[in-house]
């Protein structure tokens, strides 16, 4: 298989990275994030989540910084969705795509949305419906595909039933995630071959954690396997309030220096971005994530 020539980031750290903060974020804060990601050439940022504020507090603001943010053609801004009430709020905050998630570890769905996968999946149905009734187009996670905290490991196969199911109720797009980035190269190609048995390979997305150190090394591992859309975080901000541990994503500055050197096409300003991360770190008063931001302003 051939590497792609042409690489859709999805740039998570407005939600996934600041979901995960310890500290109140302003919405003027976020809305600043954004706008950075808007000009360094992100084609996709997912911008905030509906979800209950009292399991995820940083997320309450989420309609404000929609309400906020500069958006340019051609950019698409989504939210995460877990059920027909976030989907509605979405609707009413101008959201014009969304995300749901499901998880391949029946206990992870249980510490994350309260519920069991098979109904997670049937919450997503009316939400489809909806969707479809206003032309909004839905991405699909999903959570655990290579490890899951509290269950350990889990079955290729239990993943590639859970996506094919939500791709079957019209995600457009699955996007597999090592929540708590335990995944190991060669364990990432088993996955996508297992899964892609199910799926067509450009419709599935990576979404690595980089706990261990091993998100770039699965990224390539992906590549070579023919996956083109990778999700991931500025200045490697986040992790996951129910993944005790997890850290953030891997940095998207890390994951743009990797594709510039194969050569592969994102339309992204790697300066900019990491422009982008330094001023978010700055503001959150946390250290920067991404080596590559590390290497640069220390340079
Ligand atoms: P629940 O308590 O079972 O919900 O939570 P419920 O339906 O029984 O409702 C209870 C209360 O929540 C009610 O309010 C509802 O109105 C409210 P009350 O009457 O008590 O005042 N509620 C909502 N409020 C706002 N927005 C909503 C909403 N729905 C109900 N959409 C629920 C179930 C799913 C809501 C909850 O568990 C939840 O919000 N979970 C979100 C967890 C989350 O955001 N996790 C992080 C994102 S997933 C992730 O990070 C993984 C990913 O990055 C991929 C990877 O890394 O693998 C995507
Ligand atoms: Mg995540």
């Amino acid at each position: 298989m051939t590497m792609p020539s042409h690489v859709r980031l999805v740039e998570v750290g407005p939600r996934d990275g600041l979901q995960n903060e310890k500290q109140p974020i302003e919405v003027a804060n976020k809305v600043r994030l954004v706008d950075d990601l808007t000009d360094a050439g992100l084609s996709y940022i997912e911008v905030g989540s509906f979800v209950s504020p009292k399991w995820v507090p940083q997320m309450a603001g989420s309609a404000e910084v929609f309400a906020q943010i500069q958006r340019k053609a051609g950019v698409t801004y989504a939210g995460l969705t877990p059920n027909l009430q976030g989907f509605e709020s979405a609707l009413q905050a101008g959201v014009r795509e969304v995300a749901v998630f499901a998880a391949a570890s029946e206990a992870f769905s249980q510490k994350n949305i309260n519920c069991s996968i098979k109904e997670s999946l049937d919450r997503f149905i009316p939400v489809m419906e909806a969707a479809r009734a206003n032309d909004i187009r839905v991405r699909g996670y999903v959570s655990c595909v290579l490890g899951c905290p509290y269950e350990g490991a889990i079955d290729p196969a239990q993943v590639a039933s859970v996506a094919a199911e939500l791709f079957a109720m019209g995600c457009y797009e699955v996007s597999l995630g090592d929540t708590i980035g335990t995944g190991t190269p060669g364990a990432t190609r088993r996955l996508i071959e297992t899964v892609s048995a199910q799926i067509p390979r450009e419709k599935l997305a990576g979404h690595f954690h980089d706990t261990y150190g091993q998100a770039l090394a699965n990224i390539y591992a992906s590549l070579l396997e023919g996956v083109s859309v990778f999700d991931s975080s500025v200045a490697g901000l986040g992790g996951c309030p129910y993944a005790k541990g997890a850290s953030g994503n891997v940095a998207s500055e890390d994951v743009l220096y990797m594709l510039n050197g194969l050569g592969i096409q994102t339309g992204i300003d790697l300066d900019k971005l990491i422009a982008a991360g330094q001023r978010i770190c700055s503001l959150l008063g946390r250290s920067n994530g991404s080596r590559v931001a590390h290497a640069r302003v220390c340079a």
